[in-house]
């Protein structure tokens, strides 16, 4: 039996290439550094590479458990400081057109998982695809990742418009990332809330900002998280600061991952 019921966070953004990855696995390392533990679900189908920013091969993934290859315990990996990774970028495409059996199939998968959890942060990949709104409408939190781009903006602002009509989604975290300066920054986040309230009658929150960082790629290149790299440096202490904060601030209710996929496999 799990001890505990693990937070459901999924980590998106309109648009891709503006830090979702980075941020997963940064922020991963910093609540494992504080005794949490923390599964990542690696589900960007387009570019998946949580494991190439961790160094590691997954040789399975969930495709394998959806044709009943693997069990889902069989499929989640180690990576660095006992981080668990749910490789699912293969397989997430099918997981939206599962078919009943399918879907008990993977349910009983689930309820079967023995794995004891504080959170689950999902690496959703970008836009609004089936996959991406089929992880978002079932987790407790939403964090959507913007840059100052007005590209990045616009598709944020579709992204959330979508989850907020069609899945009654209204809580949005909304983390700016490679910002310039701090003024940027909340300037950004202001054109996106002034939007949402506008159009949606939305209020978004501000989750806060991450500035652009130019060794945030030596890291990468390393195949190390930056935090890890650079434990002392300000990037580091506001990414930690964001782990407390992602931590102090998640919804209430019951989360888990049984029933975060019961509800996105449609059977509550
Ligand atoms: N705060 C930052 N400062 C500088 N570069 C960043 C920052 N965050 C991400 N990057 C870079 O941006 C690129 C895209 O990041 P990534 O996390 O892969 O985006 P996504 O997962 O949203 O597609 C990567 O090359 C990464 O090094
Ligand atoms: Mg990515």
């Amino acid at each position: 039996m799990q001890n505990s019921v693990p937070h459901v966070i999924a980590v998106s953004s309109g648009k891709g290439g503006v830090g979702k990855t980075n941020f997963v696995v940064n922020v991963a390392t910093y609540l494992c550094s504080i005794k949490k533990k923390v599964l990542i679900i690696d589900a960007d189908l387009g570019l998946a590479n949580i494991d190439v920013l961790f160094g590691i091969a997954p040789k399975y993934n969930l495709k394998h458990v959806l044709l009943g290859q693997k069990r889902l315990q069989d499929i989640i990996i180690k990576g660095p400081n006992d981080i668990l990774i749910l490789p699912a970028s293969s397989g997430v495409r099918e997981l939206t057109s599962l078919n009943k059996f399918q879907k008990i199939q993977l349910l009983s998968e689930i309820e079967t998982l023995n794995i004891d959890l504080d959170v689950i942060l999902i690496d959703t990949g970008a836009g609004i695809y089936d996959n991406v709104l089929f992880f978002c409408s079932s987790a407790q939190d939403i964090i959507v990742i913007v840059t100052s781009e007005p590209t990045s903006l616009a598709d944020a602002y579709a992204l959330i418009k979508v989850l907020c009509k069609e899945f009654k989604k209204d809580r949005f975290k909304i983390l700016i990332n490679m910002a310039r300066s701090e003024k940027e920054a909340f300037n950004t986040f202001r054109k996106l809330a002034i939007v949402a309230d506008k159009f949606l009658n939305l209020s978004v929150d501000y989750l806060g900002f991450l500035p652009y960082e130019q060794h945030v790629k030596d890291a990468i290149i390393a195949q190390k998280t930056f935090i890890s790299l650079y434990p002392n440096s300000s990037f580091s202490k506001r990414i930690s600061n964001l782990g407390d904060k992602i931590m102090n601030t998640s919804q209430e209710g019951v989360g888990g991952i049984q029933l975060f996929f019961k509800k996105a496999l449609g059977v509550v």
